[in-house]
């Protein structure tokens, strides 16, 4: 044996797992990042392969894969499936390709990470839940990527919830504000296009809070009553011509969890000097939670068992080795972001993989999400008994 090729010098990665990726561009950078590092960081039953990247445009793709460290492309994702070397696809395309692409890979034996909303329709989200019902009673895995669940504070959040440190869930109270489209001249996107996105701001970023807060309260959403509105309802499109927008531009709802929980939802792209603003509140019966995901390292615990005269919202930073995902990172108070919350996610798909485990969120939680999106949108066209305010004087 040759000097440094003997075995004692060689280190044995856990046994691998062939990932192809859908889409690279906002969630390709950000699953890729994840994908490249999740091993490094959390010790795992599977290490991931990134095999084969995946676009239209073979030029950019190709650039693409180099930058973000995919080791080969395909033009067709169909060829992505095909491959032997591909066990599990990451789908990272806009919401009309979801359904097809998945059901194909679960067909062909591949496990699936689809981005939310897990599809465009109720109809196509229950052929992903079938398609993922059926594959997994022969060892393969799906789950839809609901990131924020991997929020530390979220996850903690969730724990103090189900440890009954808040009690009884009596309101929940949810918006999610960002200003992208607040300038009326921003362009046109595909997230405009209801051909392409199903929904607006509604299924972008409503989807996130009703997973989240059914996630953190462990409820379920039972009733909801809303409307949606377009402000600006045409957009310059390619080429300088205009182009209409067919989606709703903000989501406002209420709804009703099976506990008896009473929750209010807010979803716009329109709040000007709110870039990221998901912030989740929740009210019970021996205390509150609070969250911004603006400061997602943070979260507000007031706990009314504590005598009156001290008590007071109380800011745990979460960042703790004992807090959710945290033992893999850094010293307390060197704070987490964005991207980790994938890595999380990526590293619980690994580890179900990987033990044989269903993960969360599931392709039949991601239809939970697409039927509550689906009453918003039934609620808002039939104009749930909106009573007129005199407002004449
Ligand atoms: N989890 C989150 O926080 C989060 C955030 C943003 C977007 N998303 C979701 O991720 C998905 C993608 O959104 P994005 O922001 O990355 O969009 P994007 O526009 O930045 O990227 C979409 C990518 O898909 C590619 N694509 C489109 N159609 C394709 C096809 N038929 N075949 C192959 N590639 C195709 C595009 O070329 C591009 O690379 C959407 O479902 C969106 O809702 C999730």
């Amino acid at each position: 044996m040759t000097e440094g090729t003997s075995n004692e010098h060689q280190v044995q990665p856990p046994s691998g797992l062939g990932v192809a990726m859908v889409g690279h561009a906002f969630m390709g950078a950000v699953h890729s990042q994840a994908w490249r590092n999740v091993h490094r960081f959390f010790d795992l039953p599977l290490t991931p392969r990134m095999v084969a990247l995946g676009g239209r445009d073979a030029q950019r793709v190709k650039e693409a894969a180099g930058r973000f460290g995919w080791s080969s492309v395909e033009t067709d994702w169909r060829a992505l499936i095909e491959r032997d070397d591909v066990d599990l696809v990451d789908i990272c395309t806009p919401g009309d390709t979801h359904a097809e692409i998945a059901i194909a890979a679960l067909n062909a034996g591949k496990h699936v990470l689809c981005e939310k909303p897990l599809a465009n329709t109720v109809a196509e989200a229950e052929r992903m839940t079938e398609a993922a019902e059926r594959a997994r009673a022969n060892g393969v895995y799906s789950m839809v990527a609901f990131n924020y669940r991997r929020v530390p504070a979220l996850a903690l959040a969730r724990k103090l919830v189900e440890e009954g440190r808040i009690g009884e869930v009596r309101h929940v109270r949810a918006v999610y504000l960002q200003d992208w489209l607040a300038d009326e001249d921003a362009p046109m996107t595909w997230r405009l296009r209801k051909e392409q996105a199903g929904s607006g701001a509604l299924g972008d970023i409503g989807a996130h809070i009703v997973d989240a807060t059914q996630f953190v309260t462990g409820d379920v959403l039972t009733g909801v009553a809303g409307f949606t509105h377009t402000f600006v309802p045409r957009r310059p499109g390619p080429g300088g011509t205009e182009e209409p927008v067919t989606v709703d531009d903000c989501a406002v709802f209420t709804g009703r969890f099976a506990s008896g929980a009473v929750a209010t939802f807010e979803a716009t792209r329109y709040a000007l000097g709110r870039k990221n603003a998901m912030r989740i509140e929740i009210n019970g019966s021996r205390g509150s939670l609070s969250f911004d995901f603006e400061a997602m390292n943070d979260l507000w615990f007031y706990d009314a068992e504590e005598p009156g005269a001290t008590a007071g919202f109380r800011r745990i930073v979460v960042t703790e080795a004992d807090h959710p995902y945290l033992k893999a990172w850094w010293p307390p108070g060197h704070l987490l972001g964005y991207e980790h919350t994938f890595t999380h996610e990526i590293a619980d798909l690994l580890t179900a993989i990987g033990t044989k485990t269903a993960p969360q969120p599931s392709f039949a939680d991601g239809l939970r999400v697409q039927r509550v999106l689906a009453a918003v949108e039934r609620s808002a066209a039939e104009g749930t008994r909106w009573e007129q305010v005199d407002s004449t004087t």
